[in-house]
């Protein structure tokens, strides 16, 4: 069992949006006690092709809370995501709320910041953000209690946060049949990875798990939530009791034949600077392609 505050009888309203351009899945999440609510993991959507940004997926979240008549309080990023850009910025202009990131945002900012050679106005002290969360934090939405659990291994800076009986678990697990995310991104690692998956397999049994993402294995609907007890028992890469070694193993294998997400250099450009897109010395919106650097 866990030692972080947790309480199963919170139990949130949460609503998925599913972006098909990139399997991200976006959440609503609201405190049952009142009109407040978090964001969890927006997507500002790009034409990367053409360079155009438009913000349909995050309209899409905007409407919906307007409708409710919903306070956003929060915008959680579970982490520097490499496959979507972020809308927090586009979000908070809208809305207001606080966005909020793991500390060791500092780290990715520091190796992202060298790869694309950004000058010395890119801040690498997380500023950017309203929020860094350390393992073990907790912050409110309403009257409800949200803490932060640290689970590195996919990048330097990931957290799952837990709402009542709702964990957003990022790109730690995802649906029995999917497995679990990458680790070999700058900064990840294999046996982190599966340290942290333990954490969240440490959660009660009947605690609702959220995914970031979901592709669909075997052709099969898109879904987003199961629990923890299914993922105990079924997850296909560490379910059924699988050792940290075998793990390690498997994960080092696989990811090596996996070839880099499509939006890869633009999410991060973005992401590392809380969803802001970088600008040139003009003014001017701007992204970099550095060759050969990732
Ligand atoms: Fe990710």
């Amino acid at each position: 069992m866990t030692a972080y505050p947790i309480d199963l009888t919170v139990q949130p309203e949460v609503t998925a949006h599913f972006d098909a351009a990139t399997n991200t899945i976006s959440y609503i999440v609201k405190d049952p006690g009142s009109d407040a609510c978090a964001i969890v993991d927006s997507v500002m959507d790009i034409d990367y092709a053409a360079g155009r940004i438009t913000y349909d997926h995050a309209d899409a979240l905007i409407a919906e809370i307007e409708e409710r008549g919903l306070t956003l309080e929060w915008i959680i990023e579970t982490h520097v995501h490499a496959d979507h850009l972020s809308a927090a910025p586009y979000l908070q202009q809208r809305l207001g709320g606080k966005i909020g990131i793991g500390s060791k945002i500092m780290e990715v900012q520091d190796t992202f910041g060298k790869i694309f050679n950004e000058g010395t106005e890119f801040q690498r002290d997380g500023s950017q953000f309203d929020a860094l969360f350390e393992d073990g934090d907790t912050y409110r939405i309403g009257g409800m209690t949200a803490v932060a659990l640290y689970t590195p291994g996919h990048t330097p800076a990931c957290m799952v946060h837990v709402l009542g009986n709702a964990a957003f678990v990022g790109d730690t697990l995802f649906m029995p049949d999917g497995g679990s995310a990458r680790a070999d991104f700058p900064g990840g690692d294999a046996g982190q990875l599966y340290d942290s998956i333990q954490k969240v397999l440490s959660l009660p049994d009947e605690m609702r798990l959220f995914m970031c993402h979901d592709y669909g294995p075997g052709g099969r609907d898109i879904q987003w939530e199961t629990s923890v007890a299914e993922e105990k028992a079924n997850n296909i890469h560490v379910g059924g009791g699988k050792t940290r070694e075998e793990f390690i193993r498997f994960r080092t294998e696989r990811d090596a034949q996996l070839a880099m997400p499509k939006l890869i250099i633009p999410s991060l450009q973005v992401n590392m600077r809380a969803g802001t897109v970088p600008t040139d010395k003009d003014g001017r919106p701007m992204l970099k392609v550095p060759l050969n650097g990732l």
